[in-house]
């Protein structure tokens, strides 16, 4: 039974620790969904998050979790005889090329080993040699801790295929690493709250280009749920399309303005500030599992050079400091281990966590 006066602290890469004084946000009275109040809620918390991710256009409020946006940025954006090209470097990645051919669309794949980044000249070659409608990036990839070049691909793509529409997965990324939407010339970028947002787990957070809306406007067999120009109606009145889970969007506007006070770029450089800590102490005791050069700030996978046995450790950390942190995830099992570094972990938290592995690891 889980003792809920001493629950246990979260360092898997998603959900993450919570706050009280979030956790408090959900618990407030529900507002009316079609009332004022609440649509000076919505259209508050909409207006930060354009603040926090540099855009001007459409930011959305959806309550599911993130993986209803990949299938969203498919269904809505991309038609039955167009093809998406679906780059693959992790277990989300793939996932979400998974889902476009589960969405009855045509998958064009760029793949690389697991740990490897996905590089501009890479798509480059490939959007040279195909016709493609739409390209899905994973901007940080949780299941390697690795962050891909997405500025330097966004240039390139903008420069020389800016027809091609950019589908953005940042549900590790968003609000630990820089985002500046508009100017990298994003479709659609999302990300759930249980991550950098440190919210508990059912909400996302979704952007998307004009562009992409008006798209989608022709395209057969969107359905309901996620359609985005249902969604561009409902915003229009700052409501959603349908009941959404106030007092998540409660947490959001209240963690927002965190965010807003502390100054993004401050956030950024905090995830930063942990993630140096981390890899500086995983390059010590073992090694990072890709190349720092493209080693994540919101997580840290470590390779597991000295063949500890991670599960153990796991629960031996766990019975004796009531904590968790990440095996490596699906085929990376034992071979990695994964801690995160995002929203509200702090130094002094990772200090505690890496001081209790030394305990057990020597
Ligand atoms: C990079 C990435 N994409 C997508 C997902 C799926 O998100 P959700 O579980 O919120 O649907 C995750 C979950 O960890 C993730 O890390």
């Amino acid at each position: 039974m889980v003792d809920w006066k001493n629950p246990p602290r979260l360092f898997i890469p998603g959900p993450v620790k919570v706050n009280d004084d979030v956790l408090q946000q959900l618990a407030r009275p529900t507002l009316a969904h079609r009332g004022k109040e609440y649509a000076q809620l919505h259209s508050e918390t909409v207006d930060m998050l354009k603040k926090i991710l540099f855009t001007e256009q459409n930011v959305f409020l959806s309550t599911s979790s993130a993986s209803g946006i990949w299938e969203a940025a498919i269904r809505n954006c991309v038609a039955p005889d167009e093809t998406v090209l679906c780059t693959m470097c992790g277990a989300f990645s793939d996932k979400w090329a998974a889902v476009a051919k589960s969405c009855g669309r045509k998958v064009e794949e760029l793949k690389v080993d697991w740990g490897k980044p996905i590089l501009p000249e890479m798509l480059d070659e490939k959007l040279a040699a195909g016709k493609y409608a739409a390209v899905t990036l994973v901007h940080n990839e949780t299941s390697t801790g690795l962050t891909n070049p997405v500025r330097e691909i966004s240039e390139m793509m903008k420069e020389k295929y800016p027809d091609v529409l950019v589908f953005v997965d940042s549900v590790s990324g968003m609000v630990g690493l820089p985002m500046h939407f508009d100017e990298l010339g994003w479709d659609v970028a999302f990300a759930s709250v249980q991550k950098a947002f440190a919210i508990p787990p059912g909400f996302a957070v979704a952007v998307v280009s004009d562009r992409a809306i008006e798209k989608s406007k022709n395209i057969p067999g969107r359905g309901y749920y996620f359609n985005f120009e249902l969604w561009a109606k409902s915003a229009e009145k700052s409501q959603t399309l349908v009941t959404p889970s106030v007092q998540h969007i409660m947490a959001l506007n209240y963690q927002c303005k965190k965010i807003l006070a502390e100054g993004i770029e401050n956030v950024w450089d905090r995830h930063k500030q942990m993630g140096d800590f981390v890899r500086s102490w995983a390059k010590e005791k073992f090694a990072l599992f890709c190349d720092e050069k493209y080693a994540s700030n919101t997580l840290t996978a470590v390779k597991n050079t000295r063949s500890i046995n991670v599960a153990e450790t796991i629960s031996a950390v766990q019975q004796k400091h009531n904590t968790i942190f990440g095996n490596g995830y699906g085929k990376l099992k034992e071979q990695t281990f994964r801690i995160a570094h995002m929203g509200d972990i702090t130094l002094d938290d990772l200090k505690e966590l890496l001081g209790w592995l030394d305990e057990e690891n020597g």
